[in-house]
């Protein structure tokens, strides 16, 4: 079939099979170029589809020759209707890696439950033994409690006061005023219960109670911080009180590795284009702008370049520098003085006038269809593709 994007808000319910695999073949490529000396062997990767979670499953698997597990939440084609983005980008990567010989299977299932853990840990035991890295990277608005069943749905809202700025329709580039209402208590503990540690935590759990664990095991989760600017809703809000805790059990789980010499970091990430970012208020406006400076300055990144940095500049260094809370900052760039000086000052005059000369509306707008497999260069989207495509490792 002919597959187009369709838009509906700030999704995409369409993608192309061939776009996502071009982007995942761009990504291998990268990481061909830059390897990782004495990197995980034995990777467990949540989240492994899309994002951060799929960049660290390629620098594992073609930086230090890993075998992985991924585990991810997509929704397979039907015919006349093209899958989800993250399960093109899993089919691609895993054809790939069996090609070169790599080990890749994958499990499509809620993350979140009992079931898929003893999936996973079966799965484990059987070809892999044990992991060396468990790279945690979910981003998900829902889950359901595996023991109490309860449902939690996350929300993105400012704690204590409304909050007002301006945000921008990255499709029309209009600029214009938000004004979001503060959270009630209630919310703040359902953000916490879906976005926060106790997941990963259960996932250290229950790894370790079946011996999966290797010596030496490291796990690493993703978090964020960004500027002033974006606090009100992000950091200080909702969802930042699920960081906090995301980072505090980093903390718990590495008490917990003591007698495996396990190491357990939250890394701080770079502000990107996702499918979970571009449905933050205020975010896609500030990443306009951040996108413009940081190409100017030549240090813009994207999720492979970040986690290529992770991996060889800090996970798997000699030795690795943390911010005063013990945290990895691979935000770095982002955060420089010089970079965070300019985009206040852009902020300031941002509006639908200015924006597309001021800000990289264009990139960002194109790294949104690329995370569909659209607007990717050298491919024909006026051909036909195969849209029932399938995952040759997924369980
Ligand atoms: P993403 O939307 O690209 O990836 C989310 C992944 O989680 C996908 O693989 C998806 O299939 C999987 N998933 C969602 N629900 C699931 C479930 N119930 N069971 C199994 N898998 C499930 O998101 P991302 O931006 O790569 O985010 C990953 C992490 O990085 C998040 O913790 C996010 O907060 C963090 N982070 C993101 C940014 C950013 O700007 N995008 C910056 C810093 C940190
Ligand atoms: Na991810």
């Amino acid at each position: 079939m002919i597959i187009e994007p369709k838009t509906r808000g700030f999704i995409c319910l369409t993608s192309h099979p061939e776009g996502c695999k071009s982007n995942v073949l761009s990504q291998i490529n990268y990481i061909k170029d830059h390897p990782t000396a004495n990197g995980p062997k034995r990777v467990l990767v949540i989240g492994a589809s899309t994002g951060f979670g799929l960049a660290s499953r390629i620098t594992s698997a073609y930086g230090s020759n890993a075998s992985t597990i991924g585990v991810y939440f997509e929704k397979p084609p039907t015919d006349g209707r093209p899958a989800s983005p993250g399960y093109y980008n899993s089919a691609a990567f895993e054809t790939q890696a069996h090609k070169d010989g790599l080990y890749a299977k994958s499990i499509n299932g809620d993350a979140f439950s009992n079931a898929v853990k003893a999936q996973t840990i079966k799965l484990i035991k059987e070809d892999l033994g044990k992991i060396d890295l468990l790279v945690y990277s979910l981003a998900s608005p829902v889950r359901q409690h595996p023991d109490t069943g309860e449902k939690f749905k996350s929300t993105l809202k400012p704690i204590g006061q409304t909050f007002t700025d301006k945000t921008v329709d990255f499709h029309t580039g209009e600029v214009k005023e938000i004004t979001i209402e503060p959270c009630n208590e209630q919310e703040i503990k359902n953000t916490v219960a879906v976005m926060g540690g106790e997941d990963w935590q259960f996932w250290i759990n229950a790894l370790q109670e079946n011996d999966a664990l290797a010596e030496d095991f490291k796990t690493v989760a993703y978090s964020y911080i960004g500027p002033s600017l974006t606090e009100a809703v992000y950091r200080k809000g909702t969802i930042g009180r699920a960081k906090d805790h995301l980072e505090a059990t980093a903390f718990k789980i590495k008490d917990q590795l003591k007698a495996i010499n396990g190491e357990a970091y939250v890394s701080v990430n770079k502000a990107l284009v996702t499918q979970a970012s571009s449905a933050i208020p205020v975010i896609p406006l500030y990443i306009s702008l951040l996108y413009k400076v940081m190409k100017e300055e030549g240090i813009h990144e994207g999720c492979i370049e970040q986690i290529e940095r992770l991996f060889n500049e800090r996970l798997y260094a000699e030795n690795m520098t943390l911010d005063s809370e013990g945290r990895i900052r691979v935000d770095d760039l982002e955060m420089r003085e010089d970079i965070q000086a300019k985009v206040l000052e852009l902020w300031k005059i941002a509006t639908t006038e200015t924006l597309p000369e001021i800000g990289d509306l264009e990139g960002y707008n194109t790294d949104f269809f690329n995370l569909f497999g659209f607007k990717v260069d050298g491919i024909d989207y006026d051909k036909d593709v195969n849209e029932m495509v399938t995952v040759p490792g997924l369980q």
